[in-house]
């Protein structure tokens, strides 16, 4: 396992300090591992160029080698120099959309090494909203390859602690320029094929998207439900993103819900199970009367501050005594798809709609001991 002694670095996310960034490019020239903060979330990044160093990302994240990492550049010409046959509509989408949370997959130059994109014949490449990982990616000259900064199967960081709690002592360089505003990841947009096809959903709503590509479509991971939600079909959820005590997530929207929900919450606690509960200031008060550890998200009017906090809060409970996580579903318009998405892969299936009766023995069986 690559190992090194990890150094962290305050930076100003407004103005960094070039003699850090200097020292991060070093560090990146040299084949080491340096991660930063994004706009989404923070970055495990490597020279691009570079196989060695792209194959300690894997190696430390614990990354299976088939699943390929984004490429970052600072500008938008920059895109030509890690990838080719490029469509009018990716330069088009990212005059409107760069810098900002959105990858497009294109057709891959051969400079980009193999690993990067798994050994495919594309590569996934954004321009960051983020001073940090542009002055890294100016001054170094490099494209950078970088997943985000947690072990496989982890939330992803938005906090450079969350990196060292991963990472400490298998990463160059941590800089630190604190929490990411957005907290979820890019959006990833396949512009490769015969229609441009939505992978991931994530900081750019899908709404912003349609207004440029009215034949935009759904990847095969998200069916229209007959609730009229959009989410993963079950059979394509990955284990991805799971805190370490299980998550359920819960769906419905009719006004029983909200009270079903307390019910079963209040059934887990009182078989002794300790519950956390991932919830909104405005419904978080319905729970005050339980003994349960409340994390609260944010306003359910406001889904970028529930986005922020979200993984963040999965961590924080997780290193609780709590044996399961909870949480109602938000609504699924704008950054609600990726918060939806996130939430059904953390749960790994263990969805339950509170609009229809629910059987307790079957939440109890979602359960696992805590590892
Ligand atoms: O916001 C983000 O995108 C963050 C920050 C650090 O930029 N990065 C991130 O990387 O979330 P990662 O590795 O956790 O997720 C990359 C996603 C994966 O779902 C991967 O399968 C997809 O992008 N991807 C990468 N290259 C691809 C390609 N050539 N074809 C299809 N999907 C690709
Ligand atoms: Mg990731």
């Amino acid at each position: 396992m690559y190992s090194v002694q990890t150094k962290i670095f305050a930076v100003d996310p407004q103005a960094p300090d070039p003699a850090i960034i200097s020292y991060a490019v070093e560090r990146l020239r040299a084949g080491g591992l340096v991660s930063f903060p994004t706009e989404t979330v923070y970055g495990l990044g490597a020279n691009a160029l570079d196989a060695n160093a792209v194959a300690r990302i894997f190696e430390v994240k614990q990354r299976p080698s088939y699943d390929p990492l984004i490429v970052h550049i600072a500008s938008i010409p920059q895109m030509d120099s890690v990838a080719e046959d490029i469509p009018e509509l990716a330069r088009r989408l990212a005059g409107i959309f760069w810098p900002g949370p959105l990858t497009m997959v294109l057709r891959k130059r051969s400079q980009v090494a193999a690993n990067v994109s798994a050994g495919l014949n594309t590569v996934a490449v954004r321009m960051p909203n983020h001073k940090i990982p542009l002055a890294l990616i100016q001054a170094s000259n490099l494209p950078v390859a970088a997943p985000s900064a947690n072990l496989f199967t982890r939330p992803s960081p938005t906090a450079a602690q969350h990196v060292i709690d991963d990472l400490n002592g298998h990463v160059d360089v941590v800089l630190d320029g604190g929490n990411c505003p957005i907290g979820l990841e890019s959006t990833v947009l396949d512009l490769t094929g015969a229609v441009p096809t939505l992978l991931r959903p994530g900081g750019t709503p899908v709404e912003a998207l349609r207004k440029h590509i009215p034949n935009l479509q759904l990847g095969q991971r998200y069916v229209e439900d007959n609730s009229g939600l959009t989410m993963p079909g079950p059979g394509m959820l990955a284990k991805h993103y799971s805190p370490n005590a299980s998550l359920i997530l819960f769906t419905g929207s009719s006004d029983d819900a909200a009270r079903h929900h307390l019910e079963i919450v209040s059934q887990l606690s009182q078989r002794g199970y300790k519950v956390g509960v991932m919830t909104t200031d405005e419904e978080s008060k319905n729970f005050s009367g339980l003994n349960v550890r409340i994390a609260v998200l944010g306003s359910e009017k406001d889904l970028s501050v529930i986005g922020q906090n979200l993984f963040a809060r999965m961590r924080e409970l997780e290193k609780t005594d709590v044996d399961v996580i909870v949480m109602r579903a938000v609504q699924s318009q704008g950054l609600g798809f990726a918060i939806w998405d996130r939430l059904f892969r953390a749960a790994e299936q263990h969805v339950f709609d509170l609009d229809k009766p629910i059987d307790l023995d079957s939440v109890l069986q979602t359960i696992k001991p805590k590892s």
